[in-house]
């Protein structure tokens, strides 16, 4: 398939039910959503994602209530599903899979059950190259061998499984996007990464930058690779949410259900990225060498190539300059995050 068999998003059937839409990339998806004209509802508990990110009508419910799931079906009759509704750290899933079990297993199977009473079949989700584990090959494709190495990892291939048995049984068609690492922020400054506590590389860097933290822990500079520390692979969240919208849209044409890596196909290394960080910003940024952490992969770099065929998806925001400067704008019009909840 070439690129010109994109379907134009524009032509997704709504109203659109997007869980986990108050969140991070939830609220991305939600806008460009919302600016092709498409009816959204989000569904959040709130408990991590922001009311201030939200301009769609919000339902507060928790994936884990199984009456309110189906009084907001019943409510707005979705056409489609996007779920960004997880829990999504490796480190924390290690000390508490039960809570991850729990968020991402059970309470998607409560989000598919009240799809299937509900006849509603096309399902968009999160899912995340940590379903691979360690790599086997450097680029990982999109048939990457998939043996997670974590629970966050596991959880995460549960729900893949869980979908295509769906699938084969009652007719559930999704779409499994496997993000690469997610970054960057909304262009116009409005939208972006609040996270509490923050872990992710990028905004660290930033808020160190901006004088709210007074150093950066490098986690570990003693990896088989060209300057020592941790490669990535860091794709922008505003091509993520294009690439929400492209699969929800391909599902809706009658194609099969589908998995995919969404990644820029380039590594930064941390330290790489701390340099272009001083670039963007002007700022000389504190770091520590630290100890590694547990469960870091020297190397994560997409080589997936579906994304492009399948959905004529290609990342416009790749640049690692263009990633920084939209989450440091984020930044300097948010300085305490959103401060809603
Ligand atoms: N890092 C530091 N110091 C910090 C924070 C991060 O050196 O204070 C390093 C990490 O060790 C890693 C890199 O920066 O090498 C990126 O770390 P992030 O925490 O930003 O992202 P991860 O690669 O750990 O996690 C991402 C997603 C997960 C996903 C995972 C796949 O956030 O959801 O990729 O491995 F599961």
């Amino acid at each position: 398939m070439t690129e010109a068999s994109a379907v134009p998003s524009e032509l997704i059937q709504g109203p659109v039910l997007v869980a986990g839409g108050a969140g991070y990339i939830g609220s991305h998806t939600v806008r460009l959503l919302e600016e092709r004209g498409i009816p959204v509802v989000v569904l959040d508990n709130l408990s991590t994602g922001h009311r201030g990110a939200v301009r769609a009508p919000l339902e507060v419910v928790d994936l884990a209530d199984r009456e309110g799931l189906a009084a907001v079906f019943a409510r707005h009759r979705p056409a489609a599903v996007i779920h960004f509704a997880a829990k999504c750290y490796v480190g924390e899933s290690v000390h508490e899979p039960s809570k991850y079990y729990r968020e991402n297993v059970l309470n998607t199977w409560n989000l598919l059950e009240a799809m299937r009473a509900a006849g509603c079949r096309d399902i968009v989700f999160s899912s995340t190259c940590a379903t691979y584990g360690q790599p086997v090959e450097i680029p990982m494709t999109d048939a990457h061998p998939q043996l997670p190495i974590s629970p966050y990892g596991r959880t995460k291939l549960h729900m893949e499984h869980m979908m295509q048995d769906y699938g084969r049984a009652y007719g559930l068609r999704h779409a499994a996007l496997r993000y690469f690492n997610a970054a960057g922020a909304a262009q116009d400054g409005t939208l972006g990464e609040d996270h509490d506590p923050e872990t992710h590389l990028i905004p660290i860097v930033l808020q160190v930058a901006a004088g709210k933290r007074a150093k950066l822990d490098v986690f570990g500079d003693d990896y088989d690779t060209p300057d020592g520390t941790c490669i990535r692979d860091y794709v922008h969240v505003e091509d993520l949410a294009r690439a929400h919208a492209a699969a929800l849209a391909k599902l809706q044409s009658g194609t099969p259900s589908i998995a995919l890596n969404l990644g820029t196909g380039t590594g930064f290394s941390v330290l790489e990225v701390i340099a272009a960080a001083e670039r963007v910003t002007g700022k000389t940024i504190a770091r520590t060498i630290a100890p590694r952490r547990e469960g870091d992969p020297p190397r994560l770099i997409s080589g997936g190539t579906l994304a492009g065929s399948i959905l004529g998806w290609k990342p416009e925001r790749a640049a690692i300059e263009t990633i920084l400067e939209d989450a440091w704008r984020f930044l300097g019009a948010h300085p305490r995050g959103f401060e809603t909840r």
